[in-house]
């Protein structure tokens, strides 16, 4: 039954949705919002122009709307809306897999899809546990996480992940779960361009966890290569080899969360090409579409996938899937994307602006309350001292302001100022990015 008063509501009624890692009452009260999106900007509702210094939500790596992609996706919903990908197909699932097999490195080959880089997350979790499973293994149940690591919302990626606000109020989450330690230090490695010369050792706390628990009960690590939600913290160097030759030596699988760094924020297709370390599993999501259609997924390594390949051919080798896996709308924005990405090389121009990434965001070292600055690929993360007994208000100012008083989108976490712009960003949007972030540093203090 239609609730009472229900057609007399106004359609641009903000109370019904409740808005995700949001503070919605600060929200619905001064509401930012947005109409449409080309290229760099947005626009609000009333047709003022901003610059989208985040590309979305690190996802639209080629800008936003940019017309081969919606004309795939306008094509593809009128020609195959939906089939399912439970004992049916449709070819572009096979065309796209192919192609990010073919931009991922060695043999990391089989391409299993979802539809958010948490269910890429939780779907690589699974497929970790299960590999040991069907091959004898079944007591290597534990997963090691980081501290301050994101791996989405599903209650995998939040048992492996290390941000206290997003466990501590979910109750128990996955049994069997350790955690290595944060690679970032101030002390060590303040206003660091690239990747820090400190912090390579904290591999090492892997073999520690090993002595821990034992190998014969360890199923996978799980780490972003470039820690991103929890401020863009790049790896020390020669880090991630240390993980890898731990992991070797005690069959650990090794996960690689690059739902942000795939697709060219690194100036490559995904960081493990980037650090030379090939990881059993690539999680990918947000890129592989530039932000237009959800979709994620897994890259596994062939070897992971041949240990499912056995028993009776008629027999379902892994019990999992979505609905949505290998949407045709995704699969279909996601060949436009690609095809964008080689045919105006996004990826090496991120490689490119790195440094004049670099050197605009080091312009506010110095500048009241900048307790440090990181940069690598096209991100940068600016650390804010916080207000006495205000955390995070300082910050939601910034982000407030930017957008009312300086028509820019930029993401705050805490007291953190990310930037992260498309791939296709001018050097001049970078200057006035940071001059921007700059002003209004100064203006809210
Ligand atoms: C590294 C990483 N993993 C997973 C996720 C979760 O992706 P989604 O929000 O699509 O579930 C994110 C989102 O920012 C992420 O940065």
């Amino acid at each position: 039954m239609q609730k009472p008063h229900a057609l007399a509501r106004q359609t641009n009624d903000l109370e019904a949705f409740w808005l995700p890692f949001t503070p919605n009452r600060a929200f619905k009260r001064s509401p930012r919002l947005i109409a449409r999106a080309k290229g760099m900007h947005y626009f609000t509702p009333d047709g003022r122009a901003v610059l989208d210094a985040f590309s979305g939500l690190w996802c639209c790596n080629a800008g936003h709307s940019r017309d081969p992609i919606v004309a795939a996706i306008q094509r593809q919903a009128a020609e195959l809306d939906y089939s399912p990908a439970f004992q049916f197909a449709h070819e572009k699932s096979f065309a796209l897999a192919s192609r990010i097999a073919a931009l991922a490195p060695g043999d990391l080959n089989r391409v299993f899809f979802c539809n958010s880089g948490s269910e890429a997350n939780d779907t690589a979790l699974k497929i970790a546990l299960a590999y040991h499973h069907v091959r004898g293994e079944g007591a290597r149940t534990r997963l090691i996480g980081r501290e301050r690591g994101y791996h989405g919302v599903g209650f995998g990626g939040i048992s492996v992940g290390g941000m206290v606000n997003n466990r501590k109020y979910f109750g128990t989450l996955l049994a069997g779960v350790d955690h290595l330690p944060a690679t970032y230090s101030r002390e060590h490695q303040a206003f660091t361009k690239g990747e820090p010369e400190w912090g390579a050792h904290l591999a090492d706390e892997l073999d520690r966890i090993v002595a821990l628990h034992d190998a014969s009960t360890i199923a996978a690590v799980i780490v972003e290569p470039m820690a991103g939600s929890t401020g863009v913290l790049p790896p020390p160097k020669g880090y991630l080899e240390r993980l890898r030759a731990i992991c070797d030596k005690h069959g650990i699988l090794l996960i690689f969360d690059e739902v942000i760094t795939g697709f060219g924020r690194l100036g490559h297709a995904f960081a493990a090409e980037r650090y030379g370390v090939t990881p059993d599993l690539i999680c990918f999501a947000k890129g592989v579409t530039s932000g237009a259609v959800p979709m994620g997924g897994v890259i596994a390594r062939e070897g992971v996938y041949d240990e499912f390949m056995h028993g009776p051919e008629h027999a379902i080798e892994l019990f999992h899937g979505y609905t949505y896996s290998a949407h045709p709308l995704a699969c279909a924005a996601g060949l436009a994307a690609l095809d964008l990405y080689r045919d105006e090389g996004l990826f090496a121009r991120a490689k490119k602006l790195e440094p004049v990434m670099a050197e605009a965001a080091m312009t506010l070292k110095g500048l009241p309350g900048v307790l440090d600055v990181r940069t690598v690929g096209v991100a940068a993360g600016i650390d804010l001292a916080s207000r006495p007994g205000a955390v995070g208000l300082r910050g939601y100012e910034i982000m407030q302001r930017a957008f009312y008083d300086e028509d820019l989108v930029i993401r705050i976490g805490g007291e953190t100022i990310a930037i992260a712009p498309s791939l296709i960003v001018s050097e001049a949007q970078i200057g006035e990015i940071f001059e921007k972030v700059g002003r209004l540093i100064r203006a809210v203090g």
